[in-house]
């Protein structure tokens, strides 16, 4: 039996990276799952996963958009029980020294479209159907919703307002909505730069000896992927496993917040 046997899942950004490893897992785990995804590529790759998947293309900053995801949601699967909201984009450590003056409000606007607004119109559109099944919403903070460096000022205070937007409405939702969040560590993905700094060639994958940094910093020495991360949204998405649980972050970053001074872990040899 699986634990979301019977539930349906709405997933916003879920063509790639984590979003994809929680499509992926929910579907394992018996949910029925609806994709809001911008990349018309990464919608064909979802199209081949077989009935218990509806992809549908379109952009999360756009609320007719996330409207129209929930309208195609109800006519495949009947009903909705979950939202996960999983877009994203990074901006490749920009630090404000080095932002230029003539982009940096261009950049702001660009990455808290995606990265905050996007989880307002999402939720915003999904309410009536999540109030019909007293459902839940899981929204993807970061290490950066809590830690300076895991980015620039714009995707650590994105990443902050994510928090804001879990604390606020598993406060106006409850008794009947459950509002929590996952903050992830690093993660090698598709995580895309701005256009506005012209870091849309960028890719994780090539930045210099990336994992070997996660690793390093971290107590437990992993680099999550994004399976790795995918059980922690389940089990925030599993009503009957978490139904007392609203307004918290579960950390799937191996162990930031205990990172020593002296030595990383405590077991390490010095
Ligand atoms: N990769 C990491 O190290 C890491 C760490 C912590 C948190 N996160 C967060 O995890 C989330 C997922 O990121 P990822 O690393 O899996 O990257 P990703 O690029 O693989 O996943 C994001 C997905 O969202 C889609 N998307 C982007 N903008 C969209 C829009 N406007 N409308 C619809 N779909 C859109 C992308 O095409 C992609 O499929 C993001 O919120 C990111 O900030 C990532």
């Amino acid at each position: 039996m699986g634990w979301l046997d019977g539930k349906v899942a709405l997933v916003i950004g879920g063509g790639s990276g984590i979003g994809r490893g929680v499509v992926d897992t929910f579907v394992q785990e018996g949910a029925s799952v609806a994709v809001l995804e911008i990349n018309p590529q990464k919608v064909s790759s979802l199209q081949g996963l077989g009935a218990s998947v509806k992809p549908v293309q379109g952009d999360a900053t756009v609320y007719e958009d996330n409207e129209r995801a929930v309208g195609q949601t109800i006519d495949a699967f009947g009903r909705l029980d979950i939202l996960v909201v999983c877009v994203g984009v990074w901006d490749y450590f920009a630090d404000l020294p080095n932002i230029p003056a003539g982009k940096i409000s261009s950049a702001f606007d660009e990455l808290f479209a995606v990265n905050v607004k996007s989880n307002l119109l999402s939720a915003k559109a999904a309410l009536p159907e999540l109030l019909k099944t007293e459902g839940s919403i899981v929204l993807t903070v970061s290490n950066s919703g809590f830690y300076p460096a895991g980015g620039g000022p714009l995707y650590v205070a994105s990443k902050f307002a994510v928090r804001g937007l879990i604390t606020e409405l598993a406060y106006e939702l409850a008794p009947k909505i459950r509002v929590n969040g996952v903050a992830p560590g690093g993660t090698i993905t598709d995580l895309a730069g701005l256009k506005s700094l012209e870091q849309h060639h960028m890719s994780m994958a090539a930045v210099p000896n990336l994992p070997d940094i996660m690793r390093s910093t971290t107590p437990l020495q992993v680099v999550g992927t994004p399976e790795d991360h995918a059980w922690a949204y389940v089990y925030l998405a599993s009503k009957e496993r978490s139904r007392t649980v609203t307004g918290t972050i579960i950390h799937s970053d191996g162990g930031m917040g205990v990172r020593g001074v002296g030595k990383v872990a405590g077991l390490l040899q010095d």
